[in-house]
């Protein structure tokens, strides 16, 4: 096991306070968007500190970051370590933003150590993970392992028609790199994240490795029916697509428990035309992200879905569409990333766990084309997507401490 790298603590904490304070809500939280003006902002000050730490850098045409470390073999397979920057309207600090610091404390401190890794190493930013703004999530790492094309996920419009590539231009991160792994592949990827769940927090463990991802399927449900006065339009013969929006609502809400222990479901936008207090709703547009470990379940979910949609539409005499936004497939991690941050784990003599994570992450996409895997600090009260969002900061150190280890032994394997 070569030498362990130890990082800089101080400068790990400045930088994430510093970038915490890049699109910051006034109850502590972000609101930082893909491709907004505060996306650029953090992005920007991502590429100098890139540059502070004599990385090379790159972007490429879906706006993903790159800080290079070449290491002694510059033609070997590198190892990536990243996660993303954006994100929810009013999300936490620590979603994405504490994989990135992490990631690029990790090779800082080994680019300062005397432990030349045999293989390069990348710290990367991932444009829009969360996909709250732009569908689907997970672009940047989606477009780089090929999972979908460069030019559909530049296409893709937020609710006001803006498209993910002239706002990529407008904030400057439409880069000229190619959009796609290196000739030479990737070596590894590994991404340290908040656990958001309350696992770790009720067990009091500071450290988990994720064996694998949920699958997830995410729809959007328009129901069409007629506007009519509130007065004296009869209850019966109204076609009032929100009462069919909510039957099935209601239902859909009550599904994953005669699905799986496991599974969830949930209508996260609901939006209603034309919005008015006298008038009938004419249309209700509300979307459904459905989860398990089992994508069996998954799919299960989705087919009883369209068909409580169905009936509830029968009944209200209403007309639906669904839109399947997009459909990601559970993914286990590799035993290689998982038993390498394992010894990390170990060396560091940190009591941890291993766990599945119910939320999606950039490693599930490069899981398709290397090994990849992740490390889980833990939620304060599970708490995340919510201003809220809480990681001890003793909790953030000790994680990165054992993340830079693990990359320095992938970045050490047979180069
Ligand atoms: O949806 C997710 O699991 C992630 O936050 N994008
Ligand atoms: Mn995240
Ligand atoms: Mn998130």
């Amino acid at each position: 096991m070569p030498a362990a790298v130890d990082i800089d603590a101080d400068r790990f904490r400045e930088r994430f306070e510093a970038y915490a304070d890049i699109g910051a809500t006034e109850n502590d939280g972000l609101h930082r968007l893909a491709l907004s003006d505060a996306d650029k902002r953090v992005r920007d000050r991502f590429v100098g500190d890139l540059e502070d730490a004599d990385l090379d850098v790159r972007v490429d045409e879906l706006g993903n970051i790159f800080g290079r470390y070449e290491g002694e073999n510059p033609a070997a397979a590198p190892v990536l370590v990243g996660s993303h920057l954006d994100s929810q309207p009013y999300g936490g600090r620590f979603d994405g933003q504490l994989g990135v610091l992490t990631a690029l404390e990790a090779v800082q401190s080994i680019a300062e150590a005397d432990v030349e890794p045999a293989r390069p190493v990348e710290v990367v930013n991932w444009t829009n993970e969360e996909g709250t703004r732009f569908q689907p999530s997970m672009m940047g790492s989606s477009g780089y392992v090929g999972f979908e094309a460069v030019e559909e996920l530049l296409a893709a419009t937020d609710r006001d028609g803006n498209a993910a590539g002239d706002e990529l231009e407008r904030i400057g991160y439409d880069g000229d790199a190619p959009c796609e792994l290196p000739e030479e592949g990737v070596h590894s990827f590994l991404e340290l994240h908040v656990e958001q769940g309350p696992v770790l927090d009720d067990r009091d463990l500071p450290l988990a490795v994720v064996d694998g991802v949920y699958g997830l399927s995410w729809l959007r449900i328009t129901i069409e029916g007629a506007a009519d006065h509130a007065g004296p339009t009869p209850m019966h013969g109204r076609e009032d697509a929100l009462a069919a929006a909510s039957d099935a609502i209601s239902e859909i809400n009550r599904l994953p428990g005669r699905l799986a222990d496991d599974a969830v479901a949930t209508v996260g936008e609901l939006d209603v035309e034309p919005n008015s207090i006298n008038v009938i709703p004419a249309r209700a547009t509300f979307t459904v992200d459905v989860r398990s470990y089992d994508d069996s379940v998954v799919d299960e979910g989705v087919e009883r879905i369209e068909r409580e949609v169905e009936a509830a539409c029968e009944r209200h005499g209403v007309d639906y569409e669904i839109d399947y936004v997009s459909r990601h497939e559970a993914m286990a991690f590799s035993e290689r990333v998982r038993d390498a941050a394992d010894r990390a784990v170990e060396t560091a003599d940190v009591p941890a766990t291993h766990l599945v994570s119910g939320a999606g992450h950039d490693a599930q996409h490069l899981q398709r084309v290397t090994d990849a895997g992740m490390l889980f600090v833990p939620s304060v009260d599970g708490r995340t997507h919510n201003e809220a969002e809480f990681t001890e900061w003793d909790d953030c150190v000790a994680g990165a401490h054992v993340f830079a280890n693990a990359t320095l032994e992938l970045a050490n394997e047979d180069a």
